[in-house]
């Protein structure tokens, strides 16, 4: 499987592909209640006794809010052309709507000046999840007001920002607030009600649609798009019980958020298994939601296996297995995207998160992390075989930067390609950073050669 594309310049990827690193507000910046921020429904859930592992929380997490320049010298010195972040609407509008916060607005303003001035592309995600508590008391995400709220928060930026980011997510992978946030209730802000999740996912997607069309009207340049968390449904067996369980859940992570979004339609499948827990459409809701993108971006970590018995066990399907027990499987990437390639009609797709948390431990100062090394490889080798078949992708983002607060798994999980020491903040590259490094040398190099 694994090409030497990084040292051959005939495999060079077109000139103008974006290579990133992507980070989230919550999972890096720490400073959770400093210069006026107010609290997110993640800073309340990691309240919640037993809903972090590690009972851990984000109030300090990478420090990135004080230490942002020399984070933004790494990441300059890895040669990346683009950084995706997010920011911390709670940081700049502590309650969600009315007042602003000025020194949370000046913090993004010095990160993304701080980009350009290193020659790197802002990509901003208006929403990585950290919604304001405020809102979450007035019903959160299941409170339509939410999505009027949410234009308000996106045009603010906007006009603080929108003049010099290269690209404007709405939402970073709207299944993951809704089914997990609403439905397992394993994420913020932990509710456990299926009704209320699909809702939940309705106005997500309505809120996208909404701000797409404000940011336009308000003149912005900046491609617009969203960030979905996909992959291929395999059913475990060839038996019709898999087969049809393998097909909802297709219903249900893909096409519940593909299918409206280009189509304007939800999945007839999906609407006629979720009987009353349907969501209340409003007329005209689907026109807004399946207003045109510039880019769709992608999150891939691994394939998922339907099985109508047993739960799936990765342990046993002989693939290498992350410390996240996700399946490295990269051909189920380039199987996706030649799918989402085939079944609608998509603009410009980007790889917005790829990555995987290993152990990997730091010796003597160094971290030989060469599963991650190779995981990059071969998910960049699958984005390339899926080029190779015509599918359009504008580029590729791994995640993540460094490690940091995973979620629900506190830190104990770590994606970076740049090692965190939590107790003295010292940031080390790991090989995997190293690797990165030289390819995007490799990379440009060949360009250099080509116009020669
Ligand atoms: C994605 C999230 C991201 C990170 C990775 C591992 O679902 O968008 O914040 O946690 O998973």
């Amino acid at each position: 499987m694994l090409s030497p594309l990084h040292t051959s310049p005939t495999a060079a990827f077109p000139k103008d592909f974006v290579w990133g690193v992507a980070t989230s507000a919550f999972q890096i910046e720490g400073a959770s209640a400093s210069d006026g921020k107010g609290p997110s429904i993640w800073d309340t859930f990691c309240q919640v006794p037993g809903a972090i592992a590690d009972a851990s929380d984000g109030s300090v997490a990478c420090e990135h809010y004080a230490r942002c320049a020399e984070d933004l010298d790494m990441i300059a010195r890895l040669g990346v052309n683009a950084y995706r972040f997010s920011t911390s609407w709670p940081r700049v509008q502590p309650t969600g709507s009315g007042a602003w916060n000025v020194k949370g607005l000046d913090f993004y303003e010095r990160l993304v000046d701080g980009l350009l001035e290193r020659g790197i592309a802002p990509y901003l995600t208006l929403n990585h999840w950290d919604l304001p508590e405020a809102l979450q008391a007035k019903g959160g995400w299941a409170n339509r007001d939410t999505a009027q709220h949410f234009v308000d928060y996106a045009l603010g930026m906007h006009a603080r920002l929108g003049d010099r980011v290269a690209s404007i997510a709405t939402h970073n992978e709207p299944w993951v607030m809704s089914v997990l946030g609403h439905e397992s209730g394993i994420f913020a802000p932990g509710i456990k009600h299926r009704a209320t999740a699909m809702q939940v996912a309705h106005h997500l997607l309505l809120s996208h649609g909404m701000a797409l069309r404000a940011l336009r009207e308000a003149g912005c340049k900046a491609s617009l798009g969203i960030v979905l968390n996909l992959s291929p449904i395999e059913p475990a067996t060839g038996s019709a019980a898999d087969r049809a369980k393998a097909r909802l859940e297709d219903g249900r992570l893909v096409r519940w958020y593909m299918d409206p979004l280009f189509k304007g339609a939800y999945p007839a499948d999906v609407l006629e298994h979720l009987q009353a827990d349907r969501p209340v459409v409003q007329p005209g809701d689907m026109d807004i939601i399946q207003t045109p993108m510039d880019f769709l971006g992608i999150n891939y970590y691994s394939r998922t296996v339907a099985s109508a018995g047993e739960p799936w066990d990765v342990h046993k399907s002989g693939l290498e297995v992350t410390d996240m027990d996700w399946e490295v499987y990269p051909q189920g990437l380039t199987a996706l995207l030649l799918r989402l390639h085939q079944d609608y009609t998509v603009p410009a797709m980007f790889i917005t998160e790829n990555g995987g948390a290993f152990k990997d431990p730091l010796i003597n100062g160094q971290v030989h992390d060469a599963n991650r090394t190779r995981y990059l490889q071969t998910h960049i080798e699958a984005v390339r075989h899926a080029m190779a078949q015509g599918v359009n992708m504008g580029g590729y983002m791994v995640w993540s930067l460094m490690d940091n607060f995973e979620w629900a798994s506190g830190y104990a999980k770590r994606f970076g390609i740049v090692h965190v020491d939590y107790a003295t903040q010292k940031r080390t590259l790991k090989d995997s950073a190293r690797w990165y490094q030289s390819f995007l040398a490799q990379q440009a190099a060949a360009h250099l050669a080509n116009a020669a």
